[in-house]
């Protein structure tokens, strides 16, 4: 029997495939770095065929480490970054330039538009999402204008747009030679594109922003059959999931209860609680995402905080400060001080997001005094993850009328106990991380499993699901109350920064 599964994790820094076996547990991992290239200020591009073909690479190295073939999997899935932006043609395959990357900057005069034409909510009602650089349709809009008679070929259906689900479905399954043009319900919620109420293409946007139709691509579920593979070492295998990196953790992380709720700590990180079959709003500056949609169910909602820049600060830390050599000894770094001696950084390098969205926002670095060395910074650039974090549950708190009791934590900087501690210590809650780090790929893995019944639910899912390290709270209210209090005086600092051409 197959009782194989692989997962395609690609991620903004890096792709990972992973192959589990029916008891979830990871075979093989095989993980490849691809270029981050950033031309100007504020913009950030991935090259869609270097990612292609590190996936093509990986799915081979994986498989063989695995020791098994694709006929031996009974299903693949995808979880990719989220937003970023492919226009690419069907004829050929080539993509019109590089990837537009969800960090990317370059979209804020086409958001002032936006927010001039409908307001600042922009349709979040309908969409769940405000207007802002960091969701696909600017990027798309950004695009279609780059090339030229790009609108007309567009409309045409000779090429076709994509979220990175997209670009891998499409040239997994064939490519030009009749490769499906899909990307599913989770990575739709996340172009602005996207009625997340009807689960379909909104007609009235795609005319306001002169989108045209004919290249969106059809939206399926998270965890479906999608179509054979038909490219390289994965050929003859079944895709069945395409879902979105953060949703793939929520998964991975078998938080599927209302309630229930995770933070990944990756480039950005990011924060999902599970709001049922509610597709809740928010007045706080959250988004309203599609946490999945298994097969022909009804679709589960989350509320969804966004930061932009929190590992990717601390590879800034080693890449352009060479103030530590990997990302692991940040931690040594911020332990030679006791506290943060009053130093704070603000890493606004693409604006600020939830809960403040902020375009015009830019990375600060506040506090400095004669006392302040290598290892205040170290500890400020820690402790912004954890601060922006709590932005996030504070707001998430107050939209939902719950307390989170508990928070489950996964991804890079999880690994970073000292963060840990004082995410405990500034959240007064729980924070959990679980034995297999990689719930993106595990979710991935997961949706796939699902749709052609290597598992039967999800409770059998939340059953392989378990604790590794826990972390309580300890610090008092009053400091809690001064740090916090400190950080948004820094946060105000950031703002009103940017100076946009117009
Ligand atoms: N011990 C550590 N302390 C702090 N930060 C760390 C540590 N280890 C890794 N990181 C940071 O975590 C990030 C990598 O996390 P992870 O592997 O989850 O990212 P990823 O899945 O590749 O990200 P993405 O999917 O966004 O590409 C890097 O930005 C790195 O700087
Ligand atoms: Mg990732």
């Amino acid at each position: 029997m197959n009782t194989h599964v692989a997962a395609i994790d690609q991620g903004t820094t890096s792709s990972r495939v992973m192959v589990f076996d029916a008891s979830l547990r990871v075979v093989s991992v095989a993980q490849r770095e691809h270029r981050q290239i950033c031309p100007e200020p504020g913009w950030v591009e991935h090259d869609p065929a270097e990612i292609l073909g590190n996936v093509r690479e990986l799915a081979a190295q994986a498989l063989r480490e695995a020791g098994i073939e694709a006929s031996q999997l009974a299903a693949v899935g995808i979880a990719n970054q989220r937003e970023t932006a492919v226009l690419w043609e069907r004829a050929s395959g080539r993509a019109l330039g590089n990837a537009i990357v969800w960090q990317d900057c370059r979209t804020e005069s086409l958001v002032r538009d936006i927010v001039q034409r409908t307001g600042p909510q922009g349709w979040r009602e309908r969409t769940g999402l405000p207007p802002a650089n960091y969701f696909s349709a600017c990027k798309l809009q950004w695009l279609l204008r780059r090339h030229a008679g790009a609108m007309q070929a567009a409309a045409r259906g000779e090429l076709l747009f994509g979220t990175i689900d997209a670009w891998l479905a499409w040239n997994l399954t064939g490519g030009p030679d009749g490769g499906q043009h899909v990307c599913d319900v989770t990575n739709a919620s996340r172009t602005n594109l996207f009625d997340i109420h009807r689960l379909r293409w909104d007609e009235e946007i795609c005319e306001a922003l002169g989108v045209p139709m004919a290249c969106l691509p059809r939206v399926v579920s998270t965890s479906q059959p999608i179509g054979c593979i038909r490219d390289g070492a994965l050929a003859g295998a079944q895709l069945a999931a395409l879902v979105g990196d953060q949703q793939a953790a929520l998964i991975g992380q078998a938080c599927f209860a209302p309630g229930q709720a995770k933070v990944t700590y990756g480039t950005g990180s990011f924060l999902l609680m599970h709001t049922g079959e509610r597709a809740a709003p928010s007045a706080s500056g959250l988004l309203t995402t599609v946490a999945y949609r298994l097969g022909e169910q009804a679709p589960c909602y989350a509320l969804e905080g966004s930061i932009a820049v929190t590992g990717s600060l601390v590879r800034w830390l080693r890449d352009n400060l060479g103030l530590i050599a990997t990302a692991a000894e940040i931690e040594e770094l911020a332990r030679s001080v006791p506290d943060n001696g009053d130093v704070y950084f603000v890493p606004a390098f693409s604006g600020l997001f939830a809960p403040h969205w902020r375009p015009d926002a830019r990375g600060v670095l506040v506090g400095l005094t004669h006392f302040a060395h290598r290892g205040h910074l170290a500890r400020a650039a820690l402790e912004a993850t954890a601060f922006q974090v709590q932005e996030i549950v504070a707001a998430m708190q107050r939209d939902s009328g719950m307390k989170l009791r508990e928070i489950k934590v996964d991804g890079g900087m999880s690994a970073n106990s000292l963060l840990m501690q004082f995410q405990a210590d500034l959240l007064d809650t729980s924070v959990i991380r679980p034995v297999c780090g990689e719930t993106t790929a595990l979710g991935a893995a997961c949706a796939a499993g699902l749709a052609v019944g290597v598992w039967s639910d999800t409770d059998e899912l939340a059953s392989h699901w378990q604790a590794q390290r826990r972390w309580e709270p300890a610090m008092s209210g009053a400091e809690r109350e001064r740090l916090l209090g400190r950080w948004q005086q820094a946060v105000q600092r950031a703002l009103d920064w940017s100076q946009p051409a117009s």
